[in-house]
């Protein structure tokens, strides 16, 4: 089993997006069995595959030991896609319940996610570095970093990578890279952007960028994924590109992040 977070400490660089169309796009081609975590208070992941997050217990209540992990999980319409949704409850969850006199609260998800059988777990994070952004990262074996191509999402960055590296010293997983999202071909300060990440994440850019394409909001509104929603977009071309390329790294072997320092 192998569990991703995904984060960035800028709000709307397609971390939401890129956990549902990968998550959707590994368990629908790849034959793999996922889990998608809506770790966001904000919910976006668990509307953008459909459901209400008004009707559904989060992963709140499994922190809080009021329920198994196994009565919040939902199947998806893909087959071997699963989702844990979210609910307003996991926004400071941590100073509630037993979780405030907890010392190791933040080590509580790794501890519920270890039973479970799923090939590839995902954990979709608020754009903060937050104490749910900390549990997640404590939590996963890969982060996975999302960025778009501004300057106040790369100078983020720097934030971020001082933040995975306090963690993982700890807690150690490996970094398995940086995708650029709302990707223009033409940008003129592409080279700057990329040279930016190249210093805070040596090496860690994913070749695969996604184009903008109204089709990743489209698709959302819809409770789909953009490759059914809108097969032929570019948005679609280049998530299922992204998931290969993925997957790929995911069976290779690279280097711990807590040992690059
Ligand atoms: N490649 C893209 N082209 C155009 N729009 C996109 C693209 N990727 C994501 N979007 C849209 O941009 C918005 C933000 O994307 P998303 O919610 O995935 O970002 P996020 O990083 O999860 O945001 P937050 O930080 O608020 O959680 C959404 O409306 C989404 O549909
Ligand atoms: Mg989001």
């Amino acid at each position: 089993m192998k569990t991703i977070a995904v984060c960035s400490f800028k709000g709307g660089t397609a971390k939401t997006s890129t956990t549902l169309n990968v998550g959707s796009a590994l368990a629908k081609f790849h034959n793999q069995k996922v889990l998608l975590i809506d770790f966001d208070a904000q919910a976006n992941l668990t509307a953008g595959l459909g459901f209400d997050p008004d009707n559904y217990d989060s992963l709140a209540s499994c922190l809080q030991e009021e329920k198994k992990i196994e009565d919040v999980l939902l199947k998806t319409e893909i087959e071997s896609l699963d989702l844990i949704p979210a609910d307003t409850w996991l926004e400071r969850v941590e100073v509630t319940g037993v979780l405030a006199s907890d010392r190791y609260a933040h080590e509580k998800l790794k501890k519920l996610l270890a039973p479970l059988d799923y090939d590839v777990i995902i954990i979709d994070t608020p754009p903060s570095l937050c104490w749910l952004t900390e549990s997640a990262l404590i939590a996963a074996d890969y982060a996975m970093v999302c960025a778009t191509p501004e300057f106040y999402s790369v100078k983020g960055l720097q934030r971020l990578s001082y933040f995975m590296h306090y963690i993982a010293e700890r807690h150690p997983f490996e970094m398995l890279g940086l995708v650029m999202s709302f990707w223009n071909t033409r940008g003129k300060n592409n080279q700057s952007f990329i040279e930016v990440i190249e210093e805070t994440f040596p090496g860690k850019l994913l070749n695969t960028k996604i184009r903008r394409d109204i089709a990743v909001s489209e698709a959302a509104i819809s409770g789909r994924p953009v490759f059914e929603r809108h097969p032929k977009s570019r948005a679609a071309q280049d998530f299922l590109e992204l998931t290969e390329e993925i997957l790929n790294k995911l069976s290779s072997r690279f280097t711990c992040l807590s040992s690059t320092r």
